[in-house]
């Protein structure tokens, strides 16, 4: 066998291979450019026939022929298969089908609570801070004025996780309140601090229609020199009328917290609540620090006074929306969500 019916075997097998994984028409031209095109492989071999000596002529020329004519019909046949297919495909498509929307989603109506508190109080001059949703007895209670036979402890208490060994201050548990974030903060900043601290708390609670064991509080704190009640009514009243309405009532009760002396509870009443049946809802603790917190965190005797609040912002969301069960917040259930 001369080398030129070799070539013309190999080129043969070499087109038959390409064009068995060839899956697309512009794959497809290119192949048949590449060999039986003008400037194709096996078009070269039949222009250098002519340089074959007399008796070989006929038989390798026959040879090319019949590979040029084998290889055209495997491409012609080829080419009408990835034709039909692509008609095939285009004849199941109804381009006159509307497009499918995407669904823009919304912040979560607690979301929306804390991204607004949060706009409030940047104009006033504070900065956000957090802490750990895994705290330890020490920053949770102790440094709280809440000593360990506190009965506040008890209501408290929630799930108490294993030591990690490095731990300095006592068992981990899951924070039953925002206010750790208080002595967190002290620890790191000298006064004044200015601060709110958004989060999820828990509790131990049964889960009801009013109760859940996780919810979520925003906490402030604020420390200077000469910081008084009066500055505590005033910013907690600005915030509610922005937050609520400018008619929104702000009502301020005697109560105790071990970390606040004096300590109250805030009310609020707003007319959008009483058409909803609620005179005044009770929304948040707060107080003036009291001495032993500053002493937990190593601030000077008597230089410093401040104030603190936390408040839970389910309960405001639901009167506020209107949603008369606390277990909507966490089920993600479309319906509910797009609703705010
Ligand atoms: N930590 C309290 C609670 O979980 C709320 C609270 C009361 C926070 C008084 C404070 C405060 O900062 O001063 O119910």
């Amino acid at each position: 066998m001369s080398e030129l019916e070799q070539q013309l075997q190999t080129l043969r097998v070499e087109a038959e291979t390409a064009l068995a994984g060839c899956a697309d028409l512009a794959a497809l031209t290119q192949l048949k450019a590449k060999y039986i095109g003008t400037h194709g492989a096996v078009t070269a071999v039949l222009k250098a026939l002519g340089r074959l000596p007399k008796e070989d002529k006929p038989r390798v020329g026959k040879l090319a022929n019949e590979v040029k004519n084998t290889l055209a019909t495997a491409f012609a046949a080829r080419q009408e298969e990835l034709e039909s297919h692509i008609s095939h495909l285009q004849s199941q498509m109804d381009t006159t089908l509307p497009g499918r929307r995407h669904r823009l989603g919304r912040l979560h109506p607690l979301t929306q609570i804390f991204e607004e508190t949060v706009r409030i109080f940047r104009r006033m001059g504070f900065a956000v801070e957090d802490g750990p949703e895994i705290e330890d007895e020490w920053h949770c209670f102790d440094a709280l004025n809440t000593p360990s036979d506190h009965p506040a402890r008890d209501i408290q208490d929630t799930l108490y996780v294993d030591l990690p060994p490095h731990a300095k201050y006592g068992r981990y548990l899951l924070r039953t309140h925002t206010s750790p974030v208080q002595i967190r903060t002290m620890l790191r900043h000298q006064p004044p601090v200015r601060i709110i601290a958004p989060g999820r708390v828990f509790r131990r609670d049964n889960p009801d229609a009013t109760h859940s064991p996780t919810f979520h509080q925003i906490e402030g704190l604020y420390v200077d020199r000469n910081v008084s009640v009066a500055d505590l009514k005033g910013t907690v009243e600005f915030f509610f009328k922005q937050l609520l309405s400018p008619d929104t009532q702000v009502r301020f009760r005697p109560h105790f917290f071990p970390y606040t002396e004096p300590s109250f509870e805030i009310d609020l009443s707003t007319p959008h609540f009483r058409a909803r049946g609620k005179e005044w809802i009770e929304i948040a603790g707060c107080g003036m620090v009291d001495p032993h917190v500053f002493k937990a965190v190593g601030y000077p005797d008597d230089a410093y006074t401040g104030w603190a609040f936390g408040f839970g912002i389910e309960r405001l969301a639901m009167v506020q929306y209107g949603i008369t069960d606390i277990r909507l917040f966490t089920e993600n259930d479309v319906r509910f969500l797009e609703q705010f």
